[in-house]
């Protein structure tokens, strides 16, 4: 355990009928207002004055549900330096009181759960279940690296010859932007924050274009917890400017990214082209994902797995199944079950309780998901395609479909929703299944079901991945439990949640005294 306490966030029962309904009950009051929501740029000493942008709910685009305003450049401006004048005041601020900030604003957000629950159903079509694993999710972040700066940020002592004293001591590097998705809209954008002021940085958050509400609450609540407002800066906009620019910037000494293989390259040249100190990029990317299963796995364990894997959150979890790569002896067995489960899921909205996959996040999002389904027209052999629930015409669903496929080569790209490929492996192809997964590049999540160790062994050996699991679904990663992060194009490190996470967001400083 290296010494990490467990200190996860209980968050809500969901396997009690009634502490879930009455949670539901309290999210349907939060989320019965007016469409009042609202989200601009929380940066002091500046105002937006940009037009008012409509947030409409991704299970029903007629029903708008805020507001929000963008950042143009001089808010950037303004934000950066800010972020620069606050930022040695807080670094001076000792590590333990960081850190008790932070603790209080996880209280909050523990308290507070209903409303971010139904800020995560409204804005990002997050089912009420996925709202739960979101907020414990940013719970822990926050007193994971509260308590990780509170241990390792005080002096170190260090040995030395008599008359000498040393000490290793960290600190915060700088200005850390951090650039969040809009799948992960709380925990993924509370864990960079929390780490890099924990760390003793300035912060500007830059959300999704897509969850600039769940954003703007959670700034509010750090703040109102005690990080002063220009320790901790809100700057939502378009990626490709407002982001741009503020990975650009020579002020800024890294960038905490988690988003796409793509948009982490882009800010990799930005920030490379600067004329400034090498900044720290720290990018969790995408997935090409699998699931092997040999001979020797059990077929209903095997497909509720998979099933979990591929279908949670809409299929759109970075670490979500794409590939299930099954042994041929039980493949027939395995695909006419996956066919059969399918048929029972419930698509639709994602308040319900009765729901299982809600709808996508946007209509690009849709699109690219209609583009990959007719692609696979002819190309593949269809195996099941859930069937949309009422009510779900006026959002953006996607039924969770399953081809079979006969290469991971027809695979190309990322796909990003509920959409799992099939692929037959006989037992003297091992080696090259797990050679063709490494061959993508990514290296995110894999999924293994077999019952005998030696298999289990060698693909773990093999496989050059993040995160694997074993026997059971490959989602949902816990903080202190799995640190979470790919390899290759699926991400720099270190891992989110793990104790190597923290330390880059800060500098190592050595004293010598001779005393
Ligand atoms: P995205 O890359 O389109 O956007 C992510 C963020 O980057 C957004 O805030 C966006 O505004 C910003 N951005 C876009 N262009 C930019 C630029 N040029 N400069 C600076 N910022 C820019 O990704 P997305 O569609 O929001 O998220 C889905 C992707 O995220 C998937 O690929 C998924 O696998 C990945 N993801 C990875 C992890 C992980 O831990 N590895 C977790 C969640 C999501
Ligand atoms: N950390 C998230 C998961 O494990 C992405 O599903």
């Amino acid at each position: 355990s290296q010494g990490f306490e467990r200190n996860n966030s209980m968050g809500v029962n969901l396997a009690n009928d009634d502490q879930l309904r009455a949670l539901a009950a309290q999210v349907e009051a939060v989320s019965a207002g007016d469409g009042g929501w609202r989200a601009a740029p929380l940066v002091p000493g500046a105002q937006a004055s940009g037009p008012l942008l409509a947030v409409t709910s991704p299970a029903d685009r007629r029903r708008q549900v805020g507001q929000w305003q963008a950042a143009d450049a001089a808010i950037v401006q303004r934000a950066l330096a800010n972020a620069v004048e606050a930022q040695p005041a807080w670094d001076a601020t000792p590590a333990a009181s960081r850190a008790a900030i932070l603790e209080h604003a996880a209280d909050l957000l523990e308290q507070r759960m209903p409303q971010f629950i139904a800020l995560c159903t409204l804005e990002a079509g997050k089912t009420i279940p996925d709202g739960v694993a979101e907020v414990r999710e940013a719970v822990d972040f926050l007193r994971y690296y509260a308590a990780q700066a509170r241990r390792e940020f005080a002096p170190q002592p260090l040995p030395g010859p008599t008359g000498e004293s040393n000490a290793l001591q960290l600190g915060g590097r700088g200005v850390f932007v951090c650039i969040s998705p809009w799948n992960f809209p709380l925990a993924i954008f509370a864990g960079q924050v929390a780490a890099a002021l924990a760390a003793g940085n300035s912060v500007i958050a830059k959300p999704a274009e897509q969850t600039n509400l769940i954003g703007w609450h959670a700034v509010k609540l750090l703040h109102e917890a005690g990080v002063p407002e220009a320790v901790l800066q809100f700057v939502p906009g378009d990626g490709a400017t407002v982001g741009a620019a503020l990975t650009a910037d020579a002020r800024v000494a890294g960038v905490a990214f988690t988003g796409s293989t793509d948009t982490a390259r882009a800010i990799n040249r930005a920030m490379a082209a600067r004329d400034a100190a090498i900044g720290v990029l720290i990018a969790e990317t995408g997935g090409q994902n699998a699931l092997i299963a040999d001979s020797s796995a059990l077929p209903e364990q095997l497909v509720k797995d998979a099933l979990a894997s591929a279908f949670t959150s809409a299929g759109q979890r970075c670490s979500a199944a794409r590939v299930l790569f099954v042994q041929e002896d039980i493949a027939d067995k395995v695909i006419g079950m996956l066919a059969g489960a399918m048929a029972e899921l419930q698509v639709g909205d994602p308040a319900l309780l009765s729901t299982d996959v809600g709808p996508v996040i946007d209509t690009d999002a849709k699109c690219l998901l209609d583009e990959h389904a007719t692609r696979m027209q002819g190309a593949a052999k269809p195996i099941a395609e859930a069937t949309l629930g009422p009510g779900t015409e006026h959002g953006t669903f996607f039924a969770p479909r399953a081809w079979e496929l006969q290469s991971l080569s027809q695979l190309t790209r990322e796909n990003f929703g509920p959409a799992l490929h099939v692929i037959r492996w006989k037992a003297s192809e091992l080696d090259a299944v797990v050679d063709a997964i490494n061959a993508t590049g990514y290296g995110l999540t894999l999924g293994i079901h077999s019952r005998i160790d030696e298999t289990v062994e060698r693909i773990v050996q093999r496989a050059r991945v993040g995160n694997v699991y074993v026997n059971r679904n490959q989602i949902g990663a816990v903080v202190g439990v799995q640190p979470f992060g790919g390899q290759n194009l699926s991400g720099t490190g270190p891992k989110a949640g793990g104790p190597h996470y923290l330390p880059r967001f800060a500098t190592e400083k050595t004293v010598t005294i001779n005393t």
